[in-house]
């Protein structure tokens, strides 16, 4: 921390730099560097990213024997035209027709944002256009995180349009990439593919609008030098786009062999219109640099989410019982009376009433077909109203929470005959139903209004509402807003219209949790995760589909964020059959709830549950806060673990399953490395009665547990453990 203040005082005062003269342009945290060089002409290009080499000015004279015709070196924030031939950042369409921009450096600042976080940014301005880009560089010291977004300022004359429009770029050079990125669908998000990049672009985007990170997340891991995914050793940069409209992330690996990333708003379909005068403000790109293997990057991503980004991750949300999976729409009060009791008598903490409760007398909500829109309550569901539920709840000491899907309308609802115009659609053309649904128009402010105020009614219909769950069960088709003259904006305006209604609740509601569901997890990013404690991670509550789910989820999002369910077997989406307990492991090592009829469970699997319940509230603060080292890869182990351990590594928990059968002589083997080698700790294995592990109970070195590791005897398929570890000395 000391070098941290040293170096920030000596970048100020604030104007650093100016044009004119070769200069370089430092952004530094603990274990990482940033470099940008400033040119004799202005151009600025980016040197480098990754370990920290502190005085930048060594690479000043820097020559890369680049031969002339081969375009200009690797700019900071490529821009259409000029020398410039790979892919650009940012590509302006001027008001007479012009097509070239060439940015050019007219001074930088360094400004401190709070004690370790110091913000870069560079200038840069076109000399015939007079287009201004600002590139900015959040610095979180501790956390070795550098948070990057562009500005872009139409100071000329007439109105430009913005073809695109990125957040940020970076340029690594390394002699192969191996990229990691995730891609999936309902029910199968985040699953992990890794492949060598070869010359070329290769593109991770949605141009789905909403429910964008079904089928890809914006985000990824880069291994550098290597053709191995590695968690401990080697250079990994991992980057995440905080937004939740289209991206794209482009990789474009050149003829210099050069790799340059460009992340930010998918500008197909989505040119920008900037009238003279204004600024477009760019999503912010977040990246990590881990010098030891994708663990630490993950663990860097995890604190900087934790400490800067989620909402209010302060305040973990409590176990629950949603009735989702248990009722679907066919519930009464008695009904939801009984699961509550269920809940309350396991030791969960919540009730969420899941979908169905709404709709009114006209299109009550008894199946997806209709009553999206008409948020009053089904008389029939719910005779005393929302409140006698949450009430009965409250009674039992349990909190309660509601599911709401504001952003959509039934075709067949009061909401959609009153305004056929808030639907998002194009004149002339089909207006596509998915799950029986049209969206409506969040570039619309009249539907903002709308929206924010179906979060504040519901609010209202009871007395104490702890938690919503925001839904979104489709993505956008024949994209048409009626009220934008313009409709190439609609993407980038309807997830502003979005964050601004967010804001607006988070201003009247700052302690409600809220829950980013859509159809799943179509919505986890750390756009939405900056408004929403936490996400819906799949609708896929099988337990072996989940291990691979939330592995993949959080090699970039921390489990804090994870809600995790136990559910009914056979399991409704997979049929897989999985024990109680293997269930139970799986969603401990997550934001715990139940998610299930629990008038069907047997007494003694309620009796399990409640030991597994109160047993993941003496931990559950490692899972929420603690440091997560994933031990193997269920891609590639038959057995796979995790852990988490305190920041002070004087506790852990260890959750390890059995995914195959790896026959009668192999038992699995766990080398718990995020322990302190100089401490002893007793392990202890959670809610059995008979301990798979010869070591249960007993004292061991972390020298010993990290070298030498653990081999429960986890033989059969789906088994799977639970071990705790506290510091203590030998005795
Ligand atoms: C989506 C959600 C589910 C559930 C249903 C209700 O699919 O992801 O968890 O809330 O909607 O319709």
């Amino acid at each position: 921390m000391k070098r941290f203040l040293t170096l920030l005082s000596m970048c100020l005062p604030l104007a650093a730099g100016a044009a004119g003269g070769e200069n370089t342009v430092s952004v530094e945290t603990a274990g990482s560097q940033m470099v940008l060089y400033v040119h004799q002409n202005g151009e600025v290009s980016f040197y480098h990213y990754g370990a920290r080499f502190d005085n930048p000015d060594q690479i000043l004279g820097y020559k890369s024997y680049r031969r002339w015709d081969y375009g200009t070196e690797p700019p900071a924030y490529p821009a259409r035209g000029g020398r410039h031939f790979n892919q650009s950042a940012l590509a302006v369409k001027y008001q007479d027709g012009n097509i070239n921009t060439e940015l050019a450096y007219t001074g930088h600042t360094v400004s401190r944002l709070s004690d370790d976080v110091a913000r870069t940014v560079v200038k840069l301005r076109d000399a015939v256009t007079s287009l201004e880009v600002s590139l900015f560089y959040d610095a979180y010291y501790e956390e070795d995180v550098i948070v990057s977004h562009a500005e872009i300022t139409n100071a000329g004359t007439g109105p430009v349009l913005l073809e695109s429009y990125a957040s940020s770029g970076i340029v690594l050079d390394a002699r192969e990439y191996l990229l990691t990125h995730f891609h999936g669908a309902w029910a199968r998000e985040m699953q992990v593919e890794s492949e060598l990049l070869t010359h070329g672009i290769k593109s991770i985007r949605s141009i789905k609008g909403v429910r964008t990170t079904h089928t890809e997340n914006p985000s990824f891991m880069l291994s550098l030098d290597t053709d191995t995914f590695s968690e401990e050793s080697g250079d990994v940069i991992a980057g995440a786009l905080a937004w939740s409209g289209n991206y794209s992330m482009d990789f474009q690996v050149d003829e210099t062999n050069r790799l340059s990333v460009i992340s930010g708003v998918c500008p197909d379909g989505a040119a920008y219109r900037l009238d003279k005068g204004m600024t477009l403000q760019t999503p912010e790109m977040i990246y990590t640099y881990s010098g030891s293997g994708a663990g630490q990057a993950s663990r860097n991503l995890h604190a900087w989410a934790r400490k800067h980004c989620l909402y209010n991750s302060s305040s973990v949300a409590p176990t629950l019982l949603n009735n989702w999976e248990g009722t679907y729409f066919k519930f009464n009060e008695e009904i939801l009376k009984g699961i509550v009791d269920d809940a309350a008598s396991m030791g969960l903490e919540m009730f969420v009433m899941d979908d169905g409760w709404f709709g009114g007398t006209d299109y009550p909500r008894n199946a997806s077909t209709q009553g999206l829109g008409d948020w009053q309550v089904d008389p029939a569901k719910l005779p005393h109203g929302v409140g006698a539920i949450a009430d009965y709840a409250h009674s039992k000491g349990l909190k309660f929470g509601i599911w709401i899907e504001p952003e959509m309308v039934s075709p067949d609802s009061h909401l959609a005959k009153e305004h056929p115009d808030w639907i998002v659609r194009e004149d002339g053309r089909e207006v596509t139903t998915i799950r029986s649904q049209w969206l409506l128009d969040l570039c619309n402010p009249e539907v903002q209004d709308f929206v924010f105020g179906v979060f504040d009614s519901t609010m209202q219909l009871a007395d104490g509402i702890d938690y919503v769950k925001w839904d979104c069960n489709r993505h956008v088709e024949s994209a048409g807003s009626s009220y934008l003259k313009d409709n190439s904006s609609f993407w980038f305006d309807y997830t502003q219209g979005l964050y601004s209604v967010y804001r607006r609740i988070r201003e009247k509601y700052p302690d409600v949790i809220v829950q980013s569901c859509a159809s799943g997890g179509g919505r986890m990013d750390y756009g939405a995760l900056h408004y929403c404690n936490e996400a819906w991670t799949s609708d896929n509550t099988e337990a072996v589909s989940r291990v691979f789910i939330q592995y993949g989820t959080n090699l970039i999002y921390p489990a804090i964020v994870c809600g995790s369910h136990v559910s009914a077997v056979p399991n409704h989406q997979t049929g897989n059959v999985t024990p109680l307990k293997f269930r139970f492991d799986v969603a401990c090592s997550g934001r715990l709830g139940m998610e299930l009829q629990p008038s069907d469970m047997t007494g003694s699997e309620k009796d399990f549950a409640r030991k597994a319940i109160e047993s993941y509230k003496g931990y559950r603060d490692l899972v929420c806060y603690g440091d997560l080292y994933r031990l193997g890869n269920p891609y590639s182990d038959d057995c796979y673990a995790l852990m988490y351990v305190s920041p002070d590594k004087s506790r852990a928990v260890v959750f390890a399953y059995t995914l195959k059968f790896m026959g009668r002589t192999r038992r699995p083997l766990f080398r718990l490395s995020g322990l302190d080698g100089g401490k002893s700790y007793r392990i202890t294995e959670l809610n059995v009665e008979k301990s798979c592990f010869w070591g249960h109970g007993k004292v061991f070195t972390g020298s010993y547990l990290k070298g030498h590791g653990i081999n429960p005897n986890m033989e059969k398929v789906y088994s799977s453990a639970v071990f705790y570890l506290e510091a203590e000395h030998i005795d």
